[in-house]
């Protein structure tokens, strides 16, 4: 089943600069599609423009049969709600403790009373206890967030998206700031949730030796262009030269 259709869209920021131009592309649900390209090949935009923190110039976006390209409102507060967001400085509130960041993911399913007074009810407590769990790091609950390793502060992240029960799971190259041993771990915990929940997963990544270890499908973008889409263990040198240029080396992070 079809979750995402982006049909032929552009995205020109005030500025003037094009950065998307006529991107179109399908994601099936369950998919774990990773976004590859340069540094300002128009990924962080794609990404913004599914979520709706940027709104396409043209084009439109589908996301499960409905049409959210200019949804506003309640409407939008609801599809923000179906879209989970992680994002490469992990974003999480310092000098909170873990549990209460986790807790925050559910504030859009709570009512204004209850999410101004952190009244959190005992059933949210517990699931978020068990995101902390899906993540591994259920012992750090009542530790302050600033108080963790990067690689834990994603991982809290990603249990924070998990409360939002997300049909989507978007990433801005999650695991950028980390060291390559616990970027994989991270990779690994979004594999899981791929896997178990079946959430569908949109991830812009740099190196490609994670892309070929967990994507199922791969795009590549080019000045704001799809020049690739295809399966990961088809970027071969040839493609890799296409994608990152002629002087490019592929750097290995296992
Ligand atoms: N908020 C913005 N206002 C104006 N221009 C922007 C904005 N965000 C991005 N751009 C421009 O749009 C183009 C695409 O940027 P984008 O951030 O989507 O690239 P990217 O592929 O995510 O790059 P990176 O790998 O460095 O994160 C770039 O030329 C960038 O300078
Ligand atoms: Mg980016």
């Amino acid at each position: 089943m079809t979750l995402l259709r982006v049909n032929q869209v552009h995205k020109i920021y005030p500025s003037g600069t094009h950065a998307l131009k006529g991107v179109s592309f399908e994601v099936e649900k369950g998919e774990f599609l990773v976004i590859i390209g340069l540094s300002g090949s128009g990924k962080s935009t794609l990404l913004r423009c599914i979520n709706r923190l940027h709104e396409p110039t043209s084009g439109n976006i589908q996301f499960n049969g409905r049409d959210i390209t200019h949804v506003k409102g309640k409407e939008l507060r609801q599809l923000k709600r179906q879209i989970g967001m992680v994002f490469q400085q992990f974003n999480l509130i310092k000098r909170r403790s873990v549990l209460v960041n986790v807790l925050t993911g559910a504030l859009g399913r709570m009512g204004t009373f209850q999410s101004l007074t952190e009244n959190f009810p005992q059933k949210l407590v517990d699931e978020a206890m068990e995101a902390l769990k899906t993540v591994g790091i259920e012992e750090k609950a009542h530790i302050r967030a600033d108080a963790l390793s990067g690689g834990q502060q994603q991982r809290v992240a990603i249990a924070r998206s998990l409360m939002q029960h997300p049909d989507l799971l978007l990433a801005d190259e999650p695991v950028a700031s980390l060291d390559p041993a616990t970027s994989n771990s991270v990779m690994q915990y979004f594999e899981k949730i791929n896997k178990k929940f079946g959430t569908t997963v949109i991830c812009n990544l740099h190196f490609l030796s994670l892309v070929r270890k967990y994507a199922t499908r791969v795009i590549a973008l080019k000045a704001g262009e799809i020049i690739y889409e295809g399966l990961p263990e088809d970027i071969d040198d040839d493609w890799f030269k296409t994608i990152y240029g002629e002087e490019a080396e592929e750097v290995e992070i296992r």
